[in-house]
Parts: C-alpha cells; structure tokens; sequence
C-alpha cells in the first residue's frame, strides 16, 4: 500500500519545478527559429525603410541596384499591384478598428521607417549592398509626433481593439471632491517603449510545386499568421502552413503579423521560390510600440486614511490609420473600495505606426500612474503607504460588484513585507542613509485579468505507451511546453519522457494566439480534457478484459501511476496501459476536447490576479546614480503549475518594471519624427548589472471558479506595479517626486 501512494506522488508533476522539457534543445542550438529554416536557392529579402515621417515618394530609380550580379527583383507600391488584399477586408486576431498598415500599398508615407521597398537576392550581403543603391525620392509633408503638444486634440474613441472595456464611472466623484479632507492630484509622462525580443522579426517561406507555401514565422499564434496570409493572397487555409515552434521571445509584438511575414509570401508566390525575410534591429522599432501617453490622478481621501474619490485620465498616442486603445483606467476603478470614480480614456492620432500590445498592456502604465498617487496620497494623510493599502482592500469587485473567483491580495501584503522587512521602514524621506548612499523602500499594488479563452488540444496515445499531445498554441519563451507536458503526464499517470507536447504548427487544432497571460489556464484545460478522456477509454478498455483484476473497482477508486492502471490501495490490482491496448489490439486512442462548461461557470465572478511589490533603491544624490538594490514579489496567481517556470516569468516581469522606471524610453525626435535611439546601444534596458536579487513568492489561492485547475496565468502580472514600487522608493530615498518616466539622472538631479 506505501508503493503505490510513493508511485503517485513520484508521478506528480502539477505544482513541480520541472525544469523545461526543451531546455536543452535551447542551449544546445537545436531548436530552430523562424529565420534559420532553409531550403535548397533559398533568396534573401531586406527592407527598405523611409526615412521620412509623412509625405509621398515621387521616384525610386533601382536600376544601378538591379545591375548587381545576384539581385532577383526589388518591390516596391509601384510594381506590386492588384493583390487581392486590396479588395478583402483582413480580420486579425488582435483586431483594431480603422484599416491596418499595408506595405506597398502606395506612394503615400504614414510614419518613419514606413518600408517602401523589398531587395531580394541570393544573399543577405548583396542585398543589403544593393539596398544602398537604390535612390528614393520623397516629398515630405507636415507631421504631428508630439503627444504632449496635441493632449488637446484627444478625442473619446466609440469602439477598441478586442478585448477593450469602456471605463465605467460610478458616483459623483467630482462632487466628492470638493467635500473631502485630503487630497492629491497629480500628472504623469512616460514616452513609447518597444518591444526588443532577442529574435529579430522573420519569415522563411518555402514556395511549393503545388503553389502551396510552408511558412516558418515569428509568431505568437500560428493560426492568426496562416488566416493573414490566406486572405492578403488569396489563397486557400490549406494550402498555407504556418510553423513557428520556437519564439525568443515577442511579449506582444508577435500578436499580429508582421510585415516581413508579408514580404517573404509575396516575393516567394511572385518568384515561386524560397525566401526569407529578416528585419534589422532598427527595423524592430518600426512595427508597433507601447504608446506614449500622459495621465493625471486625483485621489481624494477622508483624514483617517479611506478613499472617497478616484479620478483618473488617460490620453494615448494612436496612428492616423487605427485606434489601438488599452484598458489604462480601469483598474483606478476595480484595485480599491470607494464608491465614487470618474475615469476617462481618450486618444490623439499622430503620423506614427499604429502602437502595439506590450506585456500588460495598459495595467503596466495605468497602474503605473494610480500606485504612484496612492504614495503621494499616504504622505499628505502621513500614513504608512502599506497601511493606506489595507485600508482600502476590497474583497468584492468594485465596479461590477461581483465576487472575485478568488483574491489573496491580502496574502501578498502581509508575507511580501515581512519577506522585504518593511515594518523596519523609517517613514520620512531622506531618512535611510548607509554611508554616502540614500536609501528608499517604495511598494505598490498590482492587478491583471485571470482570462481564459476557448482553446483545443489534441492527444494521441499509442500501444508503446507514448503519449503526444498537440495544439496550435505557442511558447514565446514562457514555459508552455513544459507545463502542459506535466498536465498531460499527471492527467495519465505517465512518466514525463513518455510525453511530448508540440505547439507551434497551424495544422494542429486550435488555439488563439498566446497573449493576455491566458495560454496555461486555456490551452491547459483542453489538455486536460483530453486527456481525460483517453483515461476513461483506456479504464473502460482495461475492466472490459477477460479476467480483468479491474473488473469490479470503483472508477473513484482508479489511479494512473507509472504508465498502470491501479486500484488506489493494491498495486498487484493493476493492469498496464501498453498491456490494456496490446492485449485489446488497440494501436492508438485519440482524442480532442476541451470543456468549455468552466467557462460559463465564470461569468458569476471577477476573475483577477493581484500582487505586491517591495523594492530597495540606494541612490548616490551627487551622481543621480539610482540602483534597484532588493526586490520582493508577491504573487497570487491561483495554482502555479511550474514555480521554476512561473517565478522566470515574474522575474522577467519585474526586471521589465525596474526598467519602464530607470531605463527604457524610444526616444522620439519630433524634428524627424522617428525613433532615434534604435538600437540596442542607445535603447536602454537592464543588464545583469542593473538587476538586484528578485525574490518571488506565490502566496497560496485557491481557486475553483476560473478553470478545473485553478490558474490563473503568470505572463503579466509581474511587471504591473513593480515601475511604481520604484518610483515610490527613489521618493522615499530623495524626498523628490519625479513623475516623467524613465526616471533617469538628469531628472533627479
Ligand atoms: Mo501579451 S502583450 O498579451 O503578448
């Protein structure tokens, strides 16, 4: 009896640090991205940008460059005509409302490093040599870049990309207002930030005899890619296959096709041959970007700590050809009990390329903004910027007064301080000194959706016993593959190496894109569905044998251990699975499920993840010099499936929190109207020298409601908050509020 309970929990694998099943496929280099396929006369593409930030060309004179030995064809608006896409409306996953940017479409620039036109040649090298012989003539017209110059100009917008919530108000925060004892008001900058995965945008595209096309992307969902790709060209679903099994990593950038994706399909379709398109790093500031967007809190609040009134304003930079909106307020309305808030969201169009979904779109900048003004509100109320937090929990959701499917928020402020030793904390600013250095201990709250999506999954399990498990998800470095190989080991009592998982290829079953942190909770339901099903069939089987010792237990009573099927208290009562289909002549057993019965459950609650972060910055004031020195997150994500995966998600999310607050900005040079600082020389981010010890904790949270296995989804959550903490700790180090982000060492000296 001992056996079998030590079997099962050594075949327990939910909730285990297993470390990732393709790691060493990763650090070996045998895992493929989408710019390493090749294929026999492979041609190269390289984009040509515009230098100019509106306006029209009036010329492109490419026969020097067409000369070179070596150069296939160069596209440009005025050879590409007549594509079907001019007529087909193309609906992405990630849709927008207004018409999405289409690469030579005409003469006319709407934003710097537009492409205007493709080289392709037999080499990357001739191609980029022959790109500078091509001579461009632009006329170029006036253009607006400048969010803070045109904050009047925001207009309310009526309709948003999937997923946009309209603010809701409630009370009468302005007459509030007028009434309360304490309040504070305040205005907050922070520019564009991009994206910069370490992989650099890229198409190989393999042209069929059958003019079918294999398309290896960068993409976070293969199916949006494919559904682009056969509406644009016109082609049938079938005959575009999309793979993109390794990411290094998109954060949001990879939600919506690129345009080399575009590049590589026409010139392969046009040449009928294979071709591959890779941006350059300054390219990778062309296609989408977090927007710039100002924003102005007022926090009202009785003497003894109690919010009476929320105000919170958003203006976001959009393109002149979409309005990418975000949820940027809302959360000022659902983070805190009070009963009056005003939120309003507007939009100013400006000649840049349309924003993009960047990790926690809106919650990181929102959020932002509001924890900021609850530190400036806890000193004018001269409390504890801990204790204003407590004070104002709220355990139901104040704006749709339902119930939260789960929320340890609670759990997270009190294990986070006492790991951070926040009690220690002397109030006042400037009062923490070691030696030359001001110190600063600065929190704030976070909060993100716990979504989950209709998904799919595909198992197969065979008569050796081996399980492989299928869907068109993807893994953008988060860890899918792994976790939903420990979902499916568990689900069947196999042992991990007789599990695959494979994701990443449009002809697998559906799965949206991954993004909104709501893959695991998703995708992880339909492989357990699936997998659930083959244990029935396979228990069904197994009592249906002649003499079969399972014959008369219990299904209660069934354990799947160790590739068995056992009675939970005899291991001699079992039989094994490869024995059960062997001896039923049983070659595979198939299935495809997914349960959407948990997610009308749902709609009853609120479903949200939550987190407190507390950070130590030390500061040299003659210097300007500020460093994160101590990092505490708390999580309450419902049920972490991985914490080694998880806490590299959070810790991702974090170091990109300190850098929203210290380092990163895509410096926009409104004489140009382009990015400057497109680089990874110029564009800062942290390195190892700029990240301190980051501890995360995952505060228990138990959840029924959200999905059978209770997640809640990591992706997202720890970036929100963390640029606040920040923020809050360079105030308590300095006394100086710096409200214009990155807080870099100008603006603090
Ligand atoms: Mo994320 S911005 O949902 O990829």
């Amino acid at each position: 009896m001992t056996t079998i309970a030590a079997d099962i929990s050594q075949a327990s694998y939910i909730g285990q640090p297993i470390s990732r099943v393709d790691g060493v496929a990763k650090v070996t280099g045998t895992a493929r991205y989408a710019g390493e396929y090749t294929a026999p006369g492979l041609l190269h593409g390289l984009v040509i940008s515009s230098p100019v930030a509106k306006g029209r060309i009036l010329s492109i004179q490419s026969e020097e460059a067409r000369a070179v030995n070596g150069i296939i064809k160069i596209y440009s608006h005025e050879n590409v005509k007549d594509l079907p896409w001019f007529d087909l409306s193309y609906k992405d996953m990630n849709l927008l409302p207004g018409s999405p940017f289409r690469p030579f479409y005409s003469n006319e620039i709407q934003f710097s490093q537009q492409p205007v036109a493709l080289v392709i040649a037999e080499s990357l090298e001739l191609a980029r040599y022959a790109a500078t012989l091509v001579r461009i003539e632009y006329e170029t017209a006036p253009f607006e870049t400048d969010l803070e110059n045109n904050l009047e100009n925001a207009f309310t917008p009526k309709r948003g990309k999937t997923g946009y919530k309209k603010p809701k108000n409630r009370g009468n925060a302005k007459k509030q207002f007028t009434k309360a004892d304490v309040k504070i008001e305040a205005e907050y900058m922070h520019g564009a930030e991009h994206h910069n995965p370490m992989e650099l945008f890229s198409s190989t595209v393999v042209y069929g005899k059958d003019g079918s096309l294999t398309v290896y992307d960068k993409t976070q969902g293969v199916l949006n890619s494919q559904s682009y790709i056969a509406r644009v060209f016109d082609i049938k679903h079938k005959k575009v296959r999309v793979l993109s099994p390794f990411v290094g990593g998109a954060f949001g950038s990879g939600l919506r096709p690129q345009y080399q994706l575009f590049m590589a399909c026409l010139a392969a379709l046009d040449l009928q041959l294979p071709v591959r398109v890779v941006l350059t790093r300054q390219q990778m500031f062309s296609f989408g970007h977090r927007p710039a967007t100002w924003q102005k809190l007022k926090l009202a609040a009785s003497n003894d700590g109690r919010l009476e009134a929320i105000e919170h304003t958003a203006i976001s930079e959009t393109s002149r050809f979409e309005n990418y909106t975000e949820n940027i307020v809302n959360w000022s309305g659902r983070l805190y009990s009070c009963d009056h808030v005003k939120l309003d969201y507007r939009l100013v169009p400006l000649d840049v390329n349309s924003p993009l979904d960047m990790r926690a779109p809106g919650a990181a900048t929102g959020v932002l903004a509001l924890e900021c003004a609850m530190d400036e509100l806890a000193y004018k109320l001269n409390i504890d910027p801990l204790v204003l937090r407590l004070k104002n929990y709220t355990e139901k959701d104040p704006e749709s007064g339902k119930p939260f499917s789960s929320k340890n928020l609670m759990d997270c402020y009190k294990q986070g301080a006492e790991h951070f030793g926040w009690e220690k904390r002397i109030y006042s600013p400037r009062s923490m000194k070691q030696g030359k250095q001001l110190v600063g201990w600065g929190m704030s709250s976070g909060m993100w959706d716990a979504m989950m999506v209709p998904a799919r999954a595909q198992a197969k399990i065979t008569a050796d016993g081996k399980l492989v498990v299928t869907s068109a998800t993807s893994d953008i470095g988060t860890g899918t593959y792994t976790i939903m190989t420990q979902i499916a080991a568990e689900t069947l009592g196999l042992p991990l190496e007789d599990v695959s998982f494979e994701l990443g290829d449009s002809k697998f079953v559906f799965a949206p894109f991954e993004g909104g942190s709501a893959t695991a909770a998703s995708v992880g339901t339909a492989v357990l569905f699936a997998c659930k099903k083959i244990r029935e069939k396979l228990l069904s089987l197994a009592k249906k044998l002649e003499q079969s010792p399972l014959a008369n237990v219990q299904d209660e009573e069934i354990v799947f251990v160790n590739g068995r099927i056992c009675h939970q208290d005899d291991i001699e009562c079992s039989l094994s699975i490869r024995e059960v289909m062997d001896r039923t002549g049983t070659k595979y057993i198939q299935e495809k499920n997914s349960d959407l019965r948990a997610m009308f459950k749902q709609l009853g609650y609120a479903r949200n993840t939550h987190s407190a972060i507390f950070v130590e910055v030390k500061i040299d004031e003659d210097l300007g010099l500020i460093s994160v020195t101590r990092v505490v997150a708390a999580i309450a994500a419902g049920n972490i499936l991985n914490p080694k995966t998880a806490s590299s998600q959070i810790m991702g999310g974090v170091m990109w929190g300190i850098s929203m607050a210290l380092h990163e900005d895509s410096f926009m040079d409104h004489q140009y109207g382009r990015f400057i600082n497109h680089d990874y020389a110029e564009y800062h981010i942290p390195v190892h020298a700029d990240t301190p010890d980051i501890e995360v904790i995952f505060v228990q949270e138990k959840d029924t409601v959200v999905n059978p296995l209770g997640i809640k989804g990591v992706g997202e959550i720890g970036i929100i908050g963390t640029a606040a903490a920040v923020a809050n700790a360079i105030y308590h180090a300095t006394g100086k509020r710096i409200r214009d982000f990155p807080i870099t060492p100008d603006k603090l000296l």
